[in-house]
């Protein structure tokens, strides 16, 4: 299970997290929902230690991740998996070779089962045989399923995406929405999804949270969010706003 409690984070005088309160559920799959700028991207990089709350705490399977030791924390981050914006690939690096760097570094598997654990991991995303292939030849949406099958590599126990959808089309962008589904279903891992795509979050979550002005102001089903009776929830779920990607 993951919680944050009563978070806080400023930028130099400028507060982007003032008390969040957030429990993933083990299993469950939760979108996290705001504006642009809002604060979901800092409020992931809480979660993997990459930031460091001013106050609050982040318990990561009961672990507190705000006042781990740097090896700890490696530990953790060996759990969670990560899709950020821009799926990193190396240019460099063919698809092989940067779907198996991390577990190559972290010795994760003895070297005989690296490719064939490749494969594996390139069928469950849907792009069986493109080992050989460099990013610059690949679409959008493909390395965005690379990056995927990258950090399914490690078999981690939580997935962490940061607006998978964002900048594909709609069916490529559907396409990923069922990926996160079955990553959760077929793998039992624990997704956090945050994303300013309704129709994602709709299709995704079984839970959904809305951060706004630094706090969480909804938390709750699909069909509890659409009864919400708080205006700015309506507004944003509504499309009733403006939208800056
Ligand atoms: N490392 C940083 N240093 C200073 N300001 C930051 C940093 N990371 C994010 N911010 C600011 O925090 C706010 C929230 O950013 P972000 O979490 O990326 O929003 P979003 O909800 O779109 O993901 C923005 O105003 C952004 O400029
Ligand atoms: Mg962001």
């Amino acid at each position: 299970m993951i919680e944050i409690k009563n978070i806080y984070k400023s930028f130099d005088e400028q507060a982007v997290l003032s008390g969040v309160e957030l429990k993933i559920k083990p299993g469950s799959s939760h979108a996290i929902i705001g504006r642009s700028g809002c604060g979901k991207s800092v409020l992931l990089k809480h979660i993997v230690g990459l930031l460091r709350p001013d106050s609050g705490d982040i318990l990561v399977d009961g672990l507190s991740v705000v006042t781990m030791r740097r090896r700890d924390l490696y530990k953790i981050r060996i759990k969670i998996g990560m899709l950020f914006q821009g799926a990193a690939l190396f240019d460099s690096m063919n698809v092989e070779e940067n779907i198996s760097l991390g577990v190559r570094e972290h010795r994760l598997f003895p070297q005989n089962e690296i490719s064939g654990r490749v494969a594996e991991k390139l069928q469950l995303v849907g792009l069986h045989g493109i080992q050989k292939k460099f990013p610059s030849e690949l679409s959008g949406g493909m390395k965005k399923r690379v990056g995927l099958a990258r950090a399914l590599m490690m078999e981690p126990k939580y997935m962490l995406y940061d607006e998978p959808t964002t900048g594909l089309d709609p069916v490529m962008a559907d396409a990923i929405n069922d990926l996160v589904i079955s990553v959760r279903d077929r793998l039992g891992v624990t997704s956090i999804v945050v994303t300013h795509d309704m129709a994602s979050a709709y299709k995704v979550a079984d839970r959904i949270s809305m951060l706004h002005d630094g706090q969480v102001i909804f938390s709750g089903a699909p069909a509890e969010i659409r009864e919400s009776s708080n205006t700015i929830v309506q507004n944003f779920i509504t499309g009733n706003q403006v939208v800056v990607a």
